[in-house]
């Protein structure tokens, strides 16, 4: 949550601010703020409530040159979005400016030392309360700027990315983490910071991932890391392997949209070179000597949020039919705050996109804590899931930037068949015909998507009657009960219709009571080992006078003559129908959000990567 750039170096600072704000814009996008050092007219901020478009025209009737910025972009946590609440947040004296991602826990009795020693607040937020505390550290001992955030942060508790510029001293940037994600990129005399590296890239690929509890000082000196207890460390220079074409829109309305259409070519890249299915091959480097304890493992648990935990769903039934292995799915944030029991040999996984939500980085590090092995399937690369866990499998789905996530879950899917399959061929639960079937089935999954894909016209012709629809019900069984709960999220949150999703046979124990000829019901119906029973289900609804939208499979002629829609995927194995089932919902959702009128990249409320419990 929150996104941070800020730039030191020989270029106009504020457009590269502003340009990577718009970058960051998928963190948060309730208001945004730069604040620059020029050096005629000193230091001078601009905020503005709403999105960075709306800074950007703020900035248009100014006139500075300043060589030095720090920005961000906003999701609220402490104070409602308004202009006051905006960052930066500037020090009482005004030498201070102050950009966080972030909850610093303990603001409350650090704001009554402050207010007790004469500061004064404006906004309501915690940041304002750290900007002013790091000045009062400054002040109390004279102490170099460095020295001042290095002894105010041993005092913080919380979570922090933050980048702090100094009026006095316009030719250093500070940033420090702990917690939330912060990205140095080292240019030609010239450096940035960002909550990731996609606001760098167009200007370097050398960058550096700052790791917690450390503080960055970047100055004429160069780049220096010292962490909280003063010790300094060289700098690990890595090269992030992304190019421009892969965060911008490429022609097509929406990120959203890109993303879905760029599923035949995710899933494709998630497989290149693990499977192999004309050697009889899966090769997972990250897990190389983890396979044999997941073969082994008594029990396994998944910890996620959101789109991730419907991945871990599809996860518990993949592991459970191929591997026999007992599987549990939990929310992160409810992980985190039980006492869970973990016994030797339990394995726990995180699946998160970002690999950033904190949630799920905490039930990690609880579960690491109690003696788990902990791995990871992330998307993002050199993120802090991917650096706590023990081993893992990223996802290589590319940089998703809608808020809606559609082609990492597919990704997420992706990665935990195959973790699955090598598992339980590894245990002997299947035999080497049915191993190589799947191997085959997986290879032809993203050609079967490009089909889905096809249907786009179709599917939005569809969408077009339920756009007004106030409420949906998506049902399915088995492995695509999840893809039903996956649906209907993204059907909410993109398009704030109510919706929701039950397993199919569920419904009569309460929901079949809101079905009447008004209610849209989607049924996931492929032919699979619950095929007859969604039947029944199906009926059900019909009886009681449900629009019924049907996810078939290919050629299916039954289910077509008892409901108003039906669209067809291809036939594949039956534990990789998710991989297929899922892309029809993330289109229906896509067009009714955009007939709605919504602003189907950003939705109201949300933000991509959840990095505050
Ligand atoms: C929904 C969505 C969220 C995320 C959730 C976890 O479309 O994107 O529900 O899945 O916030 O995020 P990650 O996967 O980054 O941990």
């Amino acid at each position: 949550m929150c996104g941070i750039v800020a730039y030191l170096g020989g270029r106009e600072s504020a457009p590269v601010v502003i340009k990577g704000l718009k970058r960051l814009e998928y963190r948060g996008y309730d208001s945004s703020g730069v604040a620059v050092v020029d050096p005629e007219q000193g230091m001078k901020i601009f905020k503005k409530k709403g999105k960075v478009a709306d800074l950007e025209n703020v900035l248009k009737n100014e006139t500075f040159y300043a060589n030095i910025a720090i920005g961000h972009t906003r999701w609220a946590t402490h104070g409602e979005p308004n202009d006051v609440n905006a960052h930066p947040h500037l020090s009482n004296s005004g030498r201070f400016s102050l950009v966080h991602n972030g909850i610093i826990e303990n603001y409350n009795s650090l704001k009554q030392v402050l207010i007790n020693k004469g500061y004064t607040f404006s906004s309501q937020t915690d940041t304002e309360v750290l900007v002013n505390f790091i000045e009062e550290v400054q002040r109390s001992g004279n102490y170099p700027l460095e020295e001042a955030v290095r002894l105010a942060l041993k005092d913080v508790i919380g979570a922090y990315a933050i980048v702090i510029m100094d009026r006095e001293n316009p030719n250093r940037l500070i940033g420090a983490r702990k917690g939330s994600p912060l990205v140095i990129g080292v240019g030609q005399d010239e450096y940035f910071f960002a909550s990731d590296a996609t606001p760098i890239i167009e200007y370097t690929k050398e960058v550096v991932y700052l790791d917690d509890l450390e503080i960055a000082v970047v100055s004429e000196n160069g780049l220096e890391i010292r962490n909280l207890q003063n010790e300094a460390s060289d700098p690990q220079i890595q090269t992030v392997d992304l190019e421009l074409e892969a965060i911008e829109k490429s022609g097509y309305d929406h990120f959203m949209l890109k993303e879905i259409f760029e599923q035949p070519r995710s899933i494709a890249d998630c497989l290149r070179g693990r499977v192999n299915a004309d050697e009889a091959l899966i090769q997972l480097g990250g897990l190389r000597d983890y396979l044999g304890k997941l073969a082994k493992a008594k029990r396994i648990v998944f910890v996620a949020c959101g789109t991730s935990w419907h991945a871990g769903l599809v996860g518990e039934y993949l592991f459970e039919e191929l591997a026999r292995i007992n599987v549990e799915v939990e929310y992160a944030s409810e992980f985190r705050y039980r006492n869970p029991i973990i016994k030797e040999g339990d394995i726990v996984i995180a699946i998160s996109q970002s690999g950033e939500t904190a949630d799920t980085l905490a039930a990690l590090e609880l579960a690491k804590a109690k003696g788990a092995i902990i791995l990871g399937v992330c998307n993002v690369v050199g993120s802090s899931i991917s650096r706590v866990t023990d081993a893992g499998v990223y996802t290589h789905a590319g940089p998703e930037i809608g808020v809606a996530s559609t082609k990492a879950f597919t990704a997420q899917v992706t990665v935990l068949s195959m973790i699955a399959i090598a598992t339980a061929h590894k245990k002997g639960t299947i035999t080497d015909e049915t191993f190589r079937r799947l191997l085959i089935e997986m290879s032809d999954i993203p050609k079967k998507v490009e089909e889905i894909l096809t249907l786009a016209d179709e599917i939005k012709d569809i969408s077009k009657l339920f756009t007004f629809a106030q409420n949906f019900i998506f049902l399915g069984r088995g492995l695509n009960f999840p893809v039903a709960l996956e649906g209907a999220l993204k059907l909410k949150e993109i398009s704030y219709i109510h919706a929701e999703g039950y397993p199919a046979a569920e419904m009569k124990h309460g929901p079949i009571a809101l079905i009447d000829e008004d209610m849209p019901v989607v049924f996931i119906a492929t032919r699979d080992s619950s095929y007859e029973k969604v039947v029944s289900n199906i009926q059900e609804v019909k009886a009681r006078k449900g629009r019924v939208i049907a996810i078939v499979s290919e050629g299916d002629t039954e289910v077509r003559k008892m409901v108003d829609f039906t669209i067809e995927v291809p036939n594949t194995h039956e534990v990789l129908q998710p991989l297929l089932t899922v892309i029809p919902l993330q289109l229906l959702s896509y067009y009714i959000a955009v007939l709605r009128g919504r602003n189907v990249d950003q939705p109201r409320n949300l933000a991509k990567s959840v990095t505050v419990e």
